[in-house]
């Protein structure tokens, strides 16, 4: 199974929710930052503990053309970082800046593509990618076709709900159709999750709250407090649950509303 995490502008949260997703998931996976505008997944959470042998890059000069998606897809093996924090979690690193991802052809996006589809085939795990926001021309689109299912990060705010309408637009063109695209509301606002999703018209994936200090963690390497270990954060026990159904592939096409995530009601 592939799960892409996407938003729209104004930094919903994207790239610390992959992460609280990441160190949730049910079953072993390869974690993929495929944010073209530069990774911050590795700077962030793992900051000075990836060097730039692991990634994106080293992965697409060993899986060249002509290799094989299912061998393409093995040698992630070569070129993750694995987390201390949670064993069965690899992780590849991203570009380290916008050059870097403008280097990636289409081409090369799309044999990524065709290796995380091939993910469980090939190295018995899940693919969960941060593609980073949809707000500018981006190469990754052959990675959010082969998602099985993507996860459109917004706040429940009016700034963060128009940011994601305009990504939900976005979304339609690429994909044809928005069947495998559901909501996952970050944080606290006036909005309930489920009145977010509705207002854009896509199924409730999954709702995080607003946690302020594991947040800082994820997202910008904060030191964790011994009193405070993160995997008891409010952000990771809700994520947990998020988790569990996304990869059950809970989120049902029809649905408005889904899955009891301690959504703000
Ligand atoms: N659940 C949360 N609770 C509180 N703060 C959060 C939460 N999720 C993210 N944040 C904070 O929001 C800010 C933006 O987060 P993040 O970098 O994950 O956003 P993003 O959508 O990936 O942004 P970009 O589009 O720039 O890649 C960070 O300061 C992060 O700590
Ligand atoms: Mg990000």
């Amino acid at each position: 199974m592939l799960t892409v995490v996407t938003s729209g502008k104004a930094a919903p949260g994207a790239t610390t929710s992959t992460w609280s997703l990441a160190l949730t998931w049910p079953r072993p996976l390869v974690v993929v930052d495929c944010d073209p505008a530069g990774g911050d997944m590795a700077p962030g959470f793992l900051a000075g503990r990836v060097t730039t042998e692991h990634g994106l890059l080293s992965w697409s000069a060993a899986a060249r053309r002509g290799v094989p998606a299912l061998a393409a897809a093995a040698l992630f093996a070569e070129h993750v970082v694995e987390l201390s924090e949670r064993d069965g979690v690899w992780f590849l690193p991203g570009f380290t800046n916008t050059t870097q991802g403008l280097s990636f052809t289409d081409e090369i996006w799309e044999r990524l593509a065709l290796a995380l589809g091939r993910c469980s085939a090939a190295i018995g795990r899940d693919g969960l990618v941060d593609a980073g926001r949809l707000a500018c021309d981006r190469g990754n689109w052959p990675v959010l076709r082969a998602a099985d299912q993507v996860l459109l990060a917004v706040r429940p705010s009016v700034r963060s709900v128009h940011a994601a309408q305009d990504a939900t637009t976005k979304l339609r063109h690429e994909l044809g159709d928005l069947n495998n695209v559901s909501a996952l509301v970050i944080g606290s606002g006036p909005y309930p999750a489920a009145e977010v999703a509705s207002a854009l018209q896509l199924p409730l994936g999954g709702a995080l709250p607003e946690d302020r200090y594991a947040a800082a963690v994820l997202s910008d390497g904060a030191a964790q407090s011994l009193t405070k270990p993160l995997h008891r954060s409010p952000l990771l026990r809700s994520a947990i649950r998020v988790s569990r159904q996304l990869a059950e592939g809970c989120v049902h096409p029809d649905a408005t509303t889904y899955i009891g995530v301690g959504e703000a009601r």
